[in-house]
This record gives structure tokens, C-alpha cells and sequence, in this order.
């Protein structure tokens, strides 16, 4: 299964912050925003991963995750000049997909939780059509809104409802079957001129294989759009970490954990951050698992 992280957009919603910087690049607590999105794939076993992004953010974003290689991952970066909407993944992604089946998830989309490995794992294989994962909130209409059988499977799906169905929000990560080019390329721009992934998934829905895979309680799914949500996120993160003394989204102990890398290059990684916490951590983890 390839990977791709939607990480480019305006971030009109942070100006002025996300006028010269990516919103990606910004920090949630102890480290950068694409960090948690990224570690969502690597989780996902997802080891061959494309970041699309502005062209001005590329270079910045390949200075801080380079080609992959010292995560045991493969990264490429791809240019989306102008933000034409989520369904633009797969066309600008279309040969890094090639005949394979791929896992999208937006680059300020933040989950966390017991058992994600798990869910994530169940899911990946064997996909027939697209998996979207719902999280139930108090406030649907602000979201794409899904419903769904006993089974998991996804019965509508709406945008912004007025009244809404459910209270099962669908969030930033999808897993589509080697389809989703070829029904990609069928979409046509909403009436706000955008590609949008609502249109491939209802393709989904109606041929009767979409599933929505809803996260239980205690989970948490974030997104950094706004100054609030983005302070909100630092305040989760850091109040977990601060009290269970783990790091959330630590990519060189998910490389580890995973068996991407071992403890030794691991090790390795955090002496290069020696002088944070998060670099301390990595090292410690490393030493931890070393063995
Ligand atoms: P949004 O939050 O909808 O858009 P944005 O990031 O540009 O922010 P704003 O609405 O404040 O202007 O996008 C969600 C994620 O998807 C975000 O990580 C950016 C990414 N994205 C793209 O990479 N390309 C796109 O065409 C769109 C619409 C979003």
C-alpha cells in the first residue's frame, strides 16, 4: 500500500502565521504538525509515502524529513501550486499510486489512541472499495457526515448537512482500492471549484463499497486549522506527554517499534537532537529497546 500526505492548502484560516511558514511546519507542542499525520502511515505499515505540498514548501519539508531513509521510509515530494481540493491527491499522486492500492491522510489531521495500531492493521488489507474512518462529534454539520449499517457499511454520506444523519464526522484518512485514479480522473469540479473527495467516496458508496470504521471512546482525532484547534492540539499533546512521560507521533521510536530501523540507528537519531527532550526521549527509547 502506497501513502500520501495532502500537506499543501493556504492555511487562510492561521493568517498571518501560515503566510511565510506551512501550516504543516508548525509546532504541536514538542514538534512539527506533519509529524503526527506521517506516524499515522508509518503505524499504518504504510513505508512508501509522497507529500504533496506548495512549491515554496517543498524545500522546507524535504530539510526536515529528507528522502525517508533514516526512518527506514521512502519519501517523495510532489508540487500543488494551487489548492484545487482533496481529490487532487490522486491525480498529482496518480503515478506514485501506479497499480496499488493507497492510504491518504491531510497533513493537519492529528489521531491518537488505544488500539489504533490495531484498527489500523485490520483495515489495511484486503480493501475492497474505501475505508473512511469516523469519529463521532456534537457538532456534524460542520464535517462530511457518514452513516452506517451494523456492519460498517457506509449507507450515505453528506457534506455540511443541515440535519445531519449521524453524529459520525469522517476524518482526514482514507484507504481507497486501485481504483480510486480511474474514478479521480471522472470527478468535475464543485461549484466552489474544487476536486472534491466527497465525490469519490459517494462513487464508492453507491457501487455499495464504502465502509466507515468508526474510532470508540477515548480517542482522539484533531485537526490544526484554526489558532484555537492548533493551541487545543498543543494542550492535548503536551498534558499526555507531560503525565505518561511517551511522546505522541515520535517518528524515530514508531521507525523502531515497527521494526523500520533498528535500536542502534535509532540511537543514533536522538544524539543528533541531544540537546531537546525529544531528542533525550528518542535516545532513551532506543536504549530501551536495544536487544
Ligand atoms: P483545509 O483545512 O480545508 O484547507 P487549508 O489547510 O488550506 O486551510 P484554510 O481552510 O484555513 O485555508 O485543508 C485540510 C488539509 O488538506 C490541510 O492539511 C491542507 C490540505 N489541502 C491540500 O493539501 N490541498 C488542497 O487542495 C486542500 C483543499 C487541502
Amino acid at each position: 500500500m502506497k501513502g500520501i500526505i495532502l500537506a499543501g492548502g493556504y492555511g487562510s484560516r492561521l493568517h498571518p502565521i501560515t503566510l511565510a511558514v506551512s501550516k504543516q511546519l508548525l509546532p504541536v507542542n514538542d514538534k512539527p504538525l506533519i509529524y503526527y499525520p506521517l506516524s499515522a502511515l508509518m503505524l499504518a505499515d504504510v513505508r512508501d509515502i509522497l507529500i504533496i505540498a506548495m512549491p515554496d514548501d517543498i524545500p522546507q519539508l524535504s530539510r526536515l524529513l529528507g528522502d525517508g531513509s533514516q526512518l527506514g521510509i521512502s519519501l517523495s515530494y510532489a508540487a500543488q501550486p494551487v489548492p484545487q481540493g482533496l481529490a487532487e491527491a490522486f491525480l498529482i499522486g496518480a503515478d506514485h499510486i501506479g497499480d496499488d492500492e493507497v492510504a491518504l491522510v491531510l497533513g493537519d489531521n492529528i489521531f491518537h489512541g488505544n488500539g489504533f495500531y490495531d484498527l489500523l492493521a485490520e483495515h489495511r488489507r484486503n480493501i475492497d472499495g474505501c475505508v473512511l474512518f469516523g469519529y463521532p462529534v456534537t457538532d456534524p454539520e460542520r464535517y462530511g457526515v457518514g452513516e452506517v449499517d451494523e456492519t460498517g457499511r457506509l449507507l450515505s454520506l453528506e457534506e455540511k448537512p443541515e440535519k445531519p444523519r449521524s453524529n459520525l464526522a469522517v476524518t482526514g484518512l482514507y484507504f481507497y482500492d486501485r481504483d480510486v485514479v480511474e474514478i479521480a480522473r471522472q470527478v468535475r469540479p464543485s461549484a466552489r471549484g474544487e476536486l472534491e473527495i466527497t465525490d469519490v467516496n459517494r462513487y464508492y458508496l453507491e457501487a455499495g463499497r464504502a465502509r466507515l470504521v468508526t474510532f470508540g471512546r477515548g480517542f482522539a482525532w484533531l485537526d490544526a486549522g484554526t489558532p484555537q484547534s492548533l493551541l487545543h492540539a498543543s494542550q492535548y499533546v503536551h498534558t499526555l506527554e507531560d503525565r505518561q512521560g511517551v511522546r505522541i507521533a515520535c517518528l524515530e521510536e514508531v521507525a523502531l517499534r515497527m521494526g523500520f530501523i533498528d535500536a542502534d540507528a535509532c540511537h543514533r537519531l536522538g544524539a543528533k537532537l541531544s540537546r531537546s527532550g525529544y531528542g533525550e526521549y528518542v535516545m532513551a527509547v532506543a536504549s530501551e529497546l536495544a536487544g
